[in-house]
């Protein structure tokens, strides 16, 4: 037991001896009407600095104020609650403000009254300590502001307004938050009020009533005291339609100033102009003390920008200073539409290239059927093409080569097209010179229509009797006329060609046979045939003479 006690006092000691060292700061003077919560905040003088250990005592009572949040006294987080003050609480409470290198205290001398609110026989006792003061501007827009000093945990849940002693129903009083706007001061406005509200913590429910002295005022104060609202600055701002758009009004002012500060719209309060929509609205004030004043922040919120709020003053108040914002439609982007109008015509042109290139051979023999006139138009020529091919040595391709230009050439170009064609070995006169059927013939033909197969590459058409060809064809190229190239196999290597027919096959291009070589009759309507026709001269298909002679 010696031992306990000598360890109570061995821990207890530092207290009395810190304690002691601690330096007094402030006192307090706070008048306080029992039977309501009363809240007072221990705020660290600014010169102390890093973690900060805040306690509370009563008197000169070394035990410290509870932290038991369902007592009715206790401290909670730097504040001291008494939910509610009662009589007994008046006298000193002390403030131990520790940090790791110095100890303050603030003293708060609380004196607890009785008030008689509304009690006209006791008019006397209405004048008390407690009520707070604050004033009107006659002829403008103002507002009071119930004081309500509790932590944040506390949430307000209603506030109701009186004025001598009747609640508040006119409406140019408008309830908001913590405070009360009163449109177009007039001088009856003055007199005594009241701000009722109702607070929870804790689960528990607290009424605070605060009575209010309202001074009406007409002069406007200059100098320090008129509040200056750093922004707006009656400037305009860009936004896009439909989007959402926060504009903060901030304001410097002198400290406890109850200067009115709202956002209105053609003289309105924006929360009463927008009211059942809510589209536009005002945000709670916030306060940031700083040295020599405070600086007020409330904003604006437009939930979605219409048409009709651009160009529109929505302006800021706080007291008698205003300023404004106009909303303003962003300038068009003309660098976007340019990009974006070469964009679509670049496309529009590219598709129809494409929608040309793929269609190309339809579009011109469309054209040919409906535009081109009958007959042929007369330049000297007998035949639309002369036909060169080779002649394998191979039966099998001997048959298919003859099938060919012999059977279905004709067949599609000259019975179904009503073209004209030289072939040889079909249309020369017996007896005539090789060569000079050629030089003669081919001068008369409009077309050159060459066949190829590979073998041809290495014999036949090459190699054997058409040494003259090659040069005849050279000659062709020369004159710039046209030629109708036809592989009727794939032909994968150009190499051993001679030059002359690479370049044909360069500057024509190629059609490639598809299919067999079978006695059926074939169409012109077929792909290949089509390509076929499209490099022939124009003409009209069907033909308007009958040809059927065959
Ligand atoms: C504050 O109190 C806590 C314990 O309650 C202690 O650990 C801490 O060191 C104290 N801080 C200061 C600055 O005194
Ligand atoms: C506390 O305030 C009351 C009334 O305001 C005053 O009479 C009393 O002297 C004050 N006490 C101290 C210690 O300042
Ligand atoms: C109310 O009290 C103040 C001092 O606090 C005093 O100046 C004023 O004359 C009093 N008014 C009445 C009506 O008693
Ligand atoms: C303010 O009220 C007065 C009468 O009290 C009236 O003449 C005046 O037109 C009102 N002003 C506005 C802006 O409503
Ligand atoms: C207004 O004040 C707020 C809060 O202090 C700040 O964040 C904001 O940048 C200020 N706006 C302007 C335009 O000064
Ligand atoms: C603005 O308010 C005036 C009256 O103060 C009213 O006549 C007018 O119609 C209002 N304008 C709009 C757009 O609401
Ligand atoms: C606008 O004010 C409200 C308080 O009413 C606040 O919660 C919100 O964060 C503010 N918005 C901006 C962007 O500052
Ligand atoms: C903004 O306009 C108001 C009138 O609406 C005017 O009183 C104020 O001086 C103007 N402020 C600035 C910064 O131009």
């Amino acid at each position: 037991m010696p031992c306990l006690l000598l360890c109570c006092v061995f821990l207890t000691l530092p207290v009395f001896v810190r304690a002691d060292e601690c330096k007094d700061v402030s006192v307090k003077n706070e008048a306080i009407s029992v039977d309501q919560p009363f809240a007072f905040n221990c705020v660290p003088p600014p010169e102390t600095s890093g973690e900060v250990n805040i306690t509370w005592y009563k008197d000169s009572n070394k035990i410290p104020i509870t932290k038991n949040i369902q007592s009715r006294i206790h401290q909670y987080q730097s504040w001291i609650l008494f939910l509610p003050l009662t009589e007994e609480d008046a006298g000193i409470y002390q403030c131990v403000i520790k940090n790791i290198n110095s100890c303050l205290r603030i003293h708060v001398n609380l004196t607890a009254f009785r008030k008689y609110w509304c009690v006209t026989s006791r008019n006397a006792l209405l004048n008390l300590s407690d009520e707070y003061i604050q004033t009107l501007h006659f002829g403008k827009d103002d507002g009071l502001t119930c004081h309500l000093h509790f932590p944040d945990s506390f949430v307000l849940e209603l506030i109701t307004w009186y004025k001598d002693c009747k609640e508040i129903k006119d409406e140019r009083f408008y309830s908001r938050g913590i405070k009360l706007l009163v449109n177009n001061v007039s001088l009856e406005d003055g007199g005594k009020y009241a701000c009722e509200a109702r607070l929870t913590h804790a689960g528990k429910v607290h009424r605070v009533l605060n009575s209010i002295n309202v001074d009406i005022t007409e002069k406007i104060e200059y100098g320090d005291r008129v509040p200056k609202i750093t922004y707006p600055r009656n400037n305009s701002i860009e936004v896009q339609l439909g989007s959402t758009l926060i504009v903060d009004c901030n304001i410097t002012d002198v400290r406890d100033n109850t200067n009115l500060r709202c956002w209105k719209v053609n003289n309105t309060l924006v929360d009463n102009y927008y009211g059942e929509s809510q589209r536009i609205r005002e945000g709670l004030e916030s306060c940031v003390p700083l040295e020599q004043y405070n600086k007020y922040t409330v904003n604006i919120t437009f939930l979605e920008v219409k048409m009709e709020d651009y160009g529109r003053p929505f302006v800021c108040h706080a007291g008698v200073s205003a300023a404004y914002i106009v909303l303003k439609l962003p300038a068009p982007d003309f660098r976007a539409y340019l990009t974006g109008g070469f964009i679509v015509l670049t496309s529009v042109a590219v598709s129809i290239m494409c929608m040309y290139n793929i269609f190309k051979i339809d579009i011109v023999l469309w054209y040919r059927s409906a535009f081109l006139p009958t007959g042929t138009k007369d330049d000297g020529k007998r035949y639309d093409a002369y036909v060169l091919y080779p002649k394998p040595q191979n039966g099998s391709q001997r048959h298919d080569m003859d099938m060919l230009v012999l059977k279905i050439l004709p067949d599609v170009l000259e019975r179904q097209c009503g073209y004209k064609l030289f072939i040889f070995g079909r249309d020369e006169v017996p007896g005539q010179a090789v060569a000079s059927v050629i030089d003669e013939n081919i001068k008369l033909c409009r077309r050159l229509i060459i066949i190829l197969v590979p073998e041809s590459l290495g014999t036949g058409l090459l190699k054997n009797e058409s040494e003259e060809q090659i040069t005849v064809y050279n000659a062709l190229i020369q004159d710039g006329m046209k030629v109708i190239l036809i592989e009727l196999e794939g032909i994968k290597d150009y190499t051993d060609m001679p030059e002359s027919m690479k370049y044909i096959r360069q500057k024509h291009g190629v059609i490639q046979w598809s299919g067999n070589v079978t006695e059926e009759s074939q169409s012109a309507k077929t792909k290949f045939w089509k390509k076929v026709r499209y490099h022939m001269p124009p003409t009209r298909y069907p033909p308007s003479f009958s040809t059927s002679t065959m």
